[in-house]
């Protein structure tokens, strides 16, 4: 008798205290072990995109005639505000652009250059911004030029004539071309792509996997010895719609092209149409499955490559971004083409792909966040001003904090099930199981960790014991949030509802730091370890 009421007492307490504990709050480990690296994280990963495409050029970086325009016509106030992204490298003039693009039209006497029919995105090109107007830009900010070449209706020998503008000192024509137009210096730019999407059936000059190795090899052949030294990156197949056959493309110019290139490019536009918030979350974890997958046909190309001692090559995600709403019908082309505002959980995919590249520093060493300004960009003007949109802030606090050597860590924590994810043009199907509520990447350099967490929990708070497993934390830790009122927060040109917060510091000695992730936050902890 008396064993049952304790019995029934104890049941009692165990139902009064714990399951709304469990209910309201939610406890984590991350493990992190200094011996356990996975490689140097690539500065290149914090790359960007500009294409000649709506307002990223034009109303975007360059606008002449604006009072906020410096005497070259570039916007001084988003000149800044790229500054503070520090994009260690652009990719140019595009994406789909440049296979109609003549790269001749864009260069000499401005009262000179002949506007053009842009098929691309439905508009007249100008063509008053051109080569060295970029590479006087990209000076200007201090970042590496990337530039792809046109094989859709480009040949290899148009190829070939802008690497010697570009990249000759002197002598033969298109390098005293360059000169007369005024720019006595070569450019040097270093990383060239074999076009762009040449998969799609939406790129013009579109082909299959077999024509494409054959015009690459032979435009890499010309440019490389046009200009020896170069890095060339082939354009992967992303596209893994139902019935389309990625792996055959990329396995195919792998094996092609496996002793001639550096990178190959892949893309991924992720979004949330049907409004499906732990779906939508994931997606980064998608972008991972699928590096691993180039991973693993790129381990397969090279059993048989003869690189000598080049790297191996290296995946190259040129373009990544959340792109759904500004997707379809007058969005998609035009002036104001693909012009998304994006809110707080588009912050945290973002900050959830950057996690995924230093997961994987081993095979990502460069991604272009897809595009600068206006064009599904972190960086929103009109005449008169700009905003930084949500997806800024964890990109500058990436490219401003986390370098060195990534870390494999150890993370236990909660999850959730969601059996699909919705890429934004169609339904992709991914089985993964428990997508984990904490999604973590930590990086060491100069006796410092930076670990970056994203909890993706929307309604409730980790508490989470941060567990150093050889050495010591040191002092204080410092705390960065990004986060806002609610997921669909967003900011605008007088309203600014998400930013990164700097929160108090954390104690950070001993081996341990208990901290608690807010929910729907993306959070980074600079902690110093004793020496
Ligand atoms: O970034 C927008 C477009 O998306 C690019 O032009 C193209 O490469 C991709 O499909």
């Amino acid at each position: 008798m008396f064993k049952k009421t304790l019995l029934q007492v104890t049941l009692i307490i165990v139902l009064f205290f714990y399951v709304p504990f469990n209910l309201y709050s939610q406890n984590a480990r991350i493990k992190i072990d200094l011996d356990r690296t996975i490689a140097e994280v690539s500065p290149l990963i914090y790359g960007n995109f500009v294409e000649h495409l709506g307002r990223c050029v034009y109303g975007g970086i360059y606008e002449p005639g604006n009072k906020l325009s410096d005497k070259s016509g570039f916007r001084r106030d988003v000149m800044g505000a790229v500054k503070e992204l520090k994009p260690s490298i652009i990719r140019y003039p595009g994406g789909n652009f440049v296979s109609n693009y003549n790269w001749l039209d864009g260069v000499g006497p401005k009262s000179e250059r002949i506007p053009r029919l842009e098929l691309a995105w439905s508009t007249l090109e100008s063509n008053l911004f051109g080569t060295n107007e970029f590479m006087e830009y990209a000076k200007a900010i201090g970042t590496e030029p990337y530039f792809s070449v046109n094989m859709g209706t480009g040949t290899i020998e148009e190829a070939r004539r802008w690497v010697e503008y570009c990249n000759v000192k002197e002598g033969p024509y298109y390098a005293e071309l360059r000169k007369k137009h005024g720019v006595a210096e070569p450019h040097n730019i270093k990383y060239w792509s074999l076009g762009n999407e040449m998969d799609g059936t939406w790129q013009m000059g579109h082909m299959s996997a077999e024509d494409y190795t054959k015009k690459a090899r032979e435009a890499a052949k010309l440019m490389v010895r046009t200009s020896p030294g170069i890095k060339l990156i082939a354009a992967g197949s992303s596209n893994y719609r139902p019935g389309a056959d990625p792996d055959h493309w990329n396995q195919t110019i792998l094996t092609e092209l496996k002793d001639v290139i550096d990178y190959i490019a892949i893309h991924m536009y992720v979004g949330n149409p049907d409004t499906n918030y732990y779906n939508f979350v994931s997606t980064p974890l998608v972008l991972e499955q699928r590096t691993k997958m180039i991973k693993g046909l790129i381990t397969q190309a090279m059993q048989t490559a003869a690189r000598g001692d080049r790297d191996p090559i290296y995946i190259a995600w040129d373009e990544y971004n959340v792109w759904y709403r500004a997707r379809r019908g007058t969005f998609a082309t035009g002036k104001n083409a693909l012009e998304e505002r994006y809110n707080l959980e588009d912050a945290l995919v973002i900050a959830g792909f950057l996690n995924a590249f230093i997961r994987n520093a081993d095979v990502v060493k460069m991604a272009n966040m897809a595009q600068l300004v206006n064009v599904i960009a972190p960086i929103f003007t009109n005449e008169t001003g700009m905003f930084k949109q949500t997806i800024f802030y964890p990109l500058q606090l990436f490219a401003n904090n986390v370098s060195g050597t990534a870390l494999d860590v150890f993370v236990d924590s909660k999850g959730y099930s969601t059996p699909r994810f919705n890429l934004g043009l169609s339904e992709t199907t991914a089985q993964l199981g428990k997508v984990p509520y904490l999604d973590v990447s930590a990086t060491y350099k100069d006796g410092e960790v930076t670990l970056c967490v994203v909890n993706r929990n929307k309604d409730q708070a980790i508490t989470t014991d941060i567990l150093s497993q050889n050495g010591t934390f040191s002092g204080t830790a410092k705390v960065f949030e990004v986060n806002g009122p609610d997921i669909k927060s967003g900011n605008d040109f007088n309203k600014e509802e998400v930013k990164t917060v700097e929160k108090a510091p954390v104690n950070a000695s001993g081996n341990k730091i208990t901290y608690s992730f807010p929910p729907h936050s993306f959070t980074m902890i600079k902690a110093k370890m004793a020496k």
